[in-house]
């Protein structure tokens, strides 16, 4: 179904962000048939270019990140019938008259602020001056929203003084993957997990992001952030909440946030043993960390692995497991929720059952995974063994889920139906930061340097340690 027309200008619309992901993704929605007719979309930036100009980056921007099957020559040519391009200055007096005089009447009206936290303030404060944003427009923020609470709230304070906050879309794109959704659906969409969702039954709960690339090409940005602020203070973190929250009333924007919000607020402080930080080393497959930020002393982490706990009714004692890293041995991201043992074996000591596990794959191969224990076939008596129930999301659903949505397609979407259930509202980040902040403050008072860990490796020693301690053990990281 299309959504309603649009006016979508992108700042920043000659930025990597625009050309890797938001234009790709329009694309596709494009190609797919959800844009109506009168969508339109402007590229905004200070470079003096023509729409020609403009076309031809989009054109090979559709051309590298887009599925070779999608780009008929006509849809292409179509969809950049659509697009504009404006020289703007954000924070000068050009381009803002002239993108005045661009705006339609009676469409929805969207700014993507595609651009550094340091100009959204400038962006902001001359939409209004120009007469251009009303009440009822729309402005989409990148993250990183913040480098802790003080300038979080800073940005927000800014935000808010031409805003209201039912017109800001903070994106974490982890909130547009499909398979994140999906935990929402699989926690209530079922009658199976939730009775069990909680402390007396889980024994504890992994998550992992292990990625293989290393920060080559944003060491600046990655120097300055390290895992902690790149990685778990949002995009973890919000799947953290989405499997720790209480069921929402609805799935609604304010309904989920609030859940969301309270499940942050009741996180406990991080204690520094249960913290493992780590950098990885150079191999004959590239440069170590260091090499790769140009900064020989850093000790930011490319690597966190910590033990959290949330101090609720549902979840008392029963432990998260985050870990997430650059340079690890295969791109996989999991949830893994492990229940606990049953209370007695009548099967005997040696026959003692595991404990189911359930696994949701986020990606590569999105699916779910339920380890149960049923009895080896065969006459050697009771025998017990575990099998996994497997379900990979594209084997069941076939064709349709062939073709999964980039996270971004769904959001911007999202913007212009004016749905903002996926999308962070500023006391959620603001909250993300409150937690952040004193872990980070903590070992950089210290001065805490990360352990080496290998490439290709799933971390450092010390982060298996983190577990053994407990008698529990991390999953294998692997493809
Ligand atoms: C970004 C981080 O927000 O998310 C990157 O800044 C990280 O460091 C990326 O690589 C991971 O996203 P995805 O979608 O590839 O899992």
């Amino acid at each position: 179904i299309p959504v309603d027309p649009f006016d979508l200008i992108i700042f920043g619309g000659t930025g990597d962000l625009a050309r890797r992901k938001i234009l790709p993704a329009l694309y596709r929605r494009f190609w797919a048939g959800q844009m109506p007719p009168e969508a339109r979309i402007i590229g905004a930036a200070r470079a003096a270019h023509d729409d020609a100009e403009y076309r031809a980056m989009i054109r090979a921007a559709i051309g590298e990140f887009v599925a070779p099957e999608k780009q008929e020559p006509a849809t292409v040519d179509a969809f950049l019938e659509r697009v504009r391009y404006l020289t703007l200055d954000a924070r000068g007096d050009d381009g803002w008259d002239a993108l005045c005089g661009m705006m339609r009447n009676g469409v929805v009206q969207a700014f993507y602020f595609s651009v550094g936290p340091g100009l959204f303030g400038d962006l902001a404060e001359r939409l209004h001056r120009h007469g251009i944003a009303d009440a009822e427009s729309r402005i989409v923020v990148e993250k990183p929203f913040g480098h802790d609470l003080q300038s979080a709230r800073a940005l927000n304070a800014t935000l808010a003084q031409h805003f209201d906050e039912h017109q800001i879309y903070r994106i974490d794109h982890y909130l547009g993957k499909e398979t994140v959704q999906n935990l929402m659906a699989v926690r209530f969409g079922n009658m199976l997990f939730e009775p069990l969702w909680n402390a007396r039954n889980v024994d504890h709960i992994q998550i992992t992001v292990a990625e293989t690339v290393g920060v080559g090409g944003r060491g600046d940005y990655y120097d300055r952030s390290g895992a902690m602020r790149d990685m778990v203070q949002n995009h973890m973190m919000q799947l953290l909440c989405l499997i720790a929250m209480e069921p929402p009333y609805a799935f609604e924007s304010d309904a989920v946030r609030d859940e969301k919000l309270k499940v942050i607020r009741a996180l406990d402080p991080v204690a520094p043993g249960d913290i493992v930080r780590g950098q990885y080393g150079g191999d004959s497959g590239g440069p170590g960390y260091l090499e790769d930020v140009e900064n020989p002393d850093s000790l930011t982490e490319s690597f966190i692995a910590l033990k959290v706990h949330i101090s609720n009714w549902r979840w008392k004692g029963t432990p998260f497991y985050l870990r997430t890293g650059k340079r690890m041995r295969a791109r996989t991201s999991e949830i893994a929720i492990v229940f606990k043992d049953p209370p007695h074996s009548i099967f005997g000591v040696q026959e003692r059952q595991k404990a189911n596990v359930l696994v949701i794959r986020l990606q590569p191969n999105e699916g779910i995974n339920l380890r149960v224990t049923i009895k080896e076939p065969g006459p050697g008596g009771m025998r017990l063994v575990e099998v996994p129930l497997d379900m990979s999301f594209k084997e069941a659903l076939g064709p349709e889920a062939e073709d999964i949505p980039d996270a971004y397609e769904r959001l911007i979407m999202d913007v212009i139906r004016g749905n903002q259930t996926l999308f962070m509202r500023g006391d959620e980040v603001e909250a993300a930061w409150a937690w952040t902040d004193p872990i980070i403050a903590d070992w950089e008072e210290r001065g805490d340097r990360p352990r080496l860990y290998e490439a290709g490796s799933s971390g450092p020693e010390d982060a298996l340690m983190l577990m053994h301690k407990d008698g529990r053990r991390w999953r294998e990281v692997k493809a």
